[in-house]
């Protein structure tokens, strides 16, 4: 029973947050005169001492002890006989919750650092690559043409959502359980304010932010299940990014090569180089889901209030920051290495089909409703693949025939140059635009 009810093993992991909510619940403790000054003063040495044992891995954690906090207060114990009044109006139902909170603060903000330094590379690659066209993509089959740099920014601005989720996740779990006890309180006269401001819950002004129904808050989970979310979707993100890279690098697209570093070759076929690091980083996302599964399913069917199912809970968190942070991570040393070959990009961008829906802009300026101008250009497909030409080597007369306003400079539409230049609205493709966008996320990131 003791090996499979242990948490020590893998909530040791809380040990520097247990210690700092300890502090604050000791210095409370003494506002409130349950602890002497001496007494108080006795405790804050001894959780200092056990903070650098823990940092210095020289703390012997006992599995007989169960949990992080029975092994940190044991050890407080042993030291200081007044430590015996730690325990005083809390349980470890409201420490475990006050502990995953504050780790839960630093991991939001562990990941948006990583986050933010992916978002600086895909800017870099996004700048250097500013004139290498490719064709966009629907249903895998070449749509419209985009710049590298435009797909690239998609990516910005997926990481710039969820670097916002994270924010949330962050200030939802900005609220201090602690002084809630087992589930009831305490008939002691605690100062849970004064605990929350010590511990950095509090609002922007400086207010403490308290827990307001003691039931609730050892019962929640609902910040680690927000969090395991935010770790997810950023998988997904990761993921589809990671598959339009391995795309890119197939010998069917070569639009791009990764940096030798972040790739393996094949035991068995010498030619073979293989964009492992970003397989990695799509199957990794399913993990992330997985966790997340794990999460809300182990609370559905939860009485109120704790259980001591909910010791499971720091697994999948666990797992969840540390995989996230790993795939950001390889994510922006990978994309750092990749480069993009812009001859193969131009050859595939080429076909002058892809412009197609200019054709039929062009129309439209030229007065032709769009249904009529989309069937129009619909034909003039259907000619230029039965005489296995060009859109653009349609003959004049077979143009004016399916249209009387395909005439005189039809095919200018087909300058790609100019086809992009035109794409200056907010959010689309062109250079101009790009650009722009390019800056804005600097200045966002505050990178320049
Ligand atoms: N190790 C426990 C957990 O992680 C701490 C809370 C235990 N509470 C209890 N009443 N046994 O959930």
């Amino acid at each position: 029973m003791l090996a499979f009810s242990e948490s020590v093993s893998f909530d040791k992991r809380l040990a520097l947050f247990d210690i700092e909510a300890s502090l604050a619940h000791a210095a409370m403790l003494r506002k409130v005169g349950i602890l002497s000054a001496r007494e108080h003063a006795a405790i804050r040495t001894g959780l200092k001492a056990i903070a650098r044992d823990v940092s210095a891995d020289r703390f012997k954690w006992e599995t007989r002890l169960e949990d992080v906090h029975m092994n940190i207060e044991q050890a407080l114990t042993v030291k200081v006989p007044a430590a015996a009044k730690l325990h005083t109006a809390r349980s470890r139902n409201d420490q475990v919750a006050t502990d995953i909170r504050l780790f839960l603060k630093h991991a939001c903000a562990a990941v948006s650092e990583r986050l933010h330094r992916l978002q600086v590379v895909l800017l870099d690659l996004a700048e250097a690559n500013r004139k290498v066209l490719i064709p966009g993509y629907t249903h895998l089959q070449r749509a419209q043409p985009v710049s590298v740099a435009h797909h690239l920014l998609a990516y910005v601005e997926m990481l710039g959502r969820d670097n916002e989720r994270f924010e949330i996740v962050a200030d939802h779990a900005n609220w201090c359980p602690l002084g809630c006890g087992a589930l009831a309180g305490t008939t002691l006269p605690i100062d849970r304010e004064y605990t929350a401001t010590l511990l950095g819950f509090v609002d922007p002004k400086g207010k403490p932010r308290v827990t307001r129904n003691s039931m609730d808050s050892v019962a929640d989970r609902d910040s680690l299940i927000e969090f395991a979310n935010a770790c997810s979707l950023t998988g997904v993100h990761l993921s589809r990014m990671a598959e339009d890279v391995v795309l890119w690098c197939s010998r069917e697209f070569g639009f791009a090569r990764i940096s030798d570093a972040f790739a393996t070759g094949s035991s068995l076929m010498p030619q073979k180089k293989n964009p492992d690091s970003f397989e990695l980083i799509r199957g990794k996302s399913a993990r992330l889901q997985g966790n997340l599964q794990t999460l809300l399913t182990m609370v559905k069917g939860l009485p109120l209030t704790y259980n001591r199912d909910l010791q499971e809970d720091k697994i999948p968190v666990f797992d969840s920051f540390d995989q996230v942070s790993a795939c950001l991570e390889v994510a922006t040393g990978s994309l750092e290495g990749m480069s993009f070959d812009s001859e193969r990009c131009a050859a595939a961008v080429s076909d002058p089909v892809l412009l197609a829906t200019d054709l039929a802009d062009y129309l439209v300026e030229k007065g032709v409703p769009f249904r009529d101008a989309h069937h129009a250009v619909g034909a003039l497909v259907g000619v230029a693949e039965a005489e296995g030409v060009a859109l653009n080597a349609v003959s004049d007369e077979q143009a004016a025939q399916i249209n009387d306003q395909l005439k005189g400079d039809w095919r200018g539409v087909f300058d790609l140059k100019n086809a992009m230049a035109k794409r200056r609205g907010t959010g689309m493709p062109g250079p101009v635009r790009v650009v722009a966008e390019i800056k804005r996320w600097r200045r966002l990131l505050g990178d320049r």
